[in-house]
């Protein structure tokens, strides 16, 4: 009943807390020892964590990526809603925070699930293209620094399977974003990425305004199709290309 979405004040989002939050003790407490830290700000919302937990799940997703770790609350929410052969390859170059989130990823025993990359994430992901995981990954969560936004798409877009999921944090940047008036390097970073994300045809995109803002992107079932095309030589229209992208998800995925 809104053709607008709803400005979230502090009762409201303490209220969203009480009744739309189902969190872990040991994510609570991991919000308890982030909250006295440097750089606590940057540790994502509980509900959006919930959010995340429950794009998982309905993705049926088992290989995942988390692009900035920090004390590994993202890392540690996806892990728990994956499979027991799920896994997260998570990427950071702070030792010090990452040292805390082992600590909890042990306590919650999900260490054997989250693989932690301790090195500049844009080399980790390249690694991985480099080892033949290009079009395997199930969910991919950016979060790392903002001035790399650009590497971390098109690395992810190459590495997310075909009807997979990437999640792209803080697209809305504290509202700087939409103030002409600011034009620093990280925000010019992000609002470039959401300019391209709108107009990139390789997706479905959704920018859900939680937490700082999160753009979810699908990528296309094309890839396999294109693939299919060039080996077959032949034209096909959009019902038949949508017809054999379907047919591939299905026997590479169900
Ligand atoms: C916003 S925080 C991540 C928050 C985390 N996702 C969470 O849920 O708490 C961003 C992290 O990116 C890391 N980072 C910054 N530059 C990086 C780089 N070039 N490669 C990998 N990680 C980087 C920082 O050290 C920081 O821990």
């Amino acid at each position: 009943m809104s053709t607008k979405t709803i400005q979230m004040t502090p009762a409201l989002s303490t209220y969203l807390q009480t009744v739309g939050l189902r969190e872990a003790a040991i994510l609570t407490q991991l919000r308890a020892k982030t909250a006295q830290m440097t750089g606590a700000q940057m540790q994502i919302s509980p509900e959006q964590g919930q959010f995340m937990a429950m794009l998982v799940t309905l993705l049926g997703a088992k290989k995942t990526i988390d692009i900035g770790t920090f004390t590994g609350y993202s890392a540690l929410v996806v892990a728990l809603a994956l499979p027991d052969d799920g896994n997260v390859i998570t990427c950071d170059i702070n030792k010090q925070a990452t040292d805390i989130a082992k600590r909890f990823w042990c306590n919650a025993h999900m260490e054997n699930k989250i693989d932690l990359r301790l090195a500049p994430a844009v080399e980790t992901l390249q690694q991985l293209m480099a080892a033949g995981e290009a079009n395997t990954f199930d969910f991919i969560f950016i979060d790392a620094d903002k001035n790399n936004y650009a590497a971390y798409y098109e690395l992810s877009l190459q590495l997310v399977r075909p009807g997979g999921l990437i999640a792209i944090d803080n697209v809305l940047w504290n509202g700087r974003v939409a103030d002409p008036a600011i034009n620093d390097e990280a925000t010019l970073s992000i609002r470039a990425l959401n300019a391209k994300i709108h107009d990139d045809e390789r997706v479905m995109m959704s920018l859900v305004p939680i937490g700082d803002g999160l753009t979810l992107v699908r990528k296309n079932l094309t890839d396999h199709v294109d693939h299919r095309l060039a080996k077959e030589g032949n034209k096909l229209d959009i019902k038949e290309e949508q017809e054999m992208a379907d047919e591939d998800l299905r026997k590479d995925y169900f």
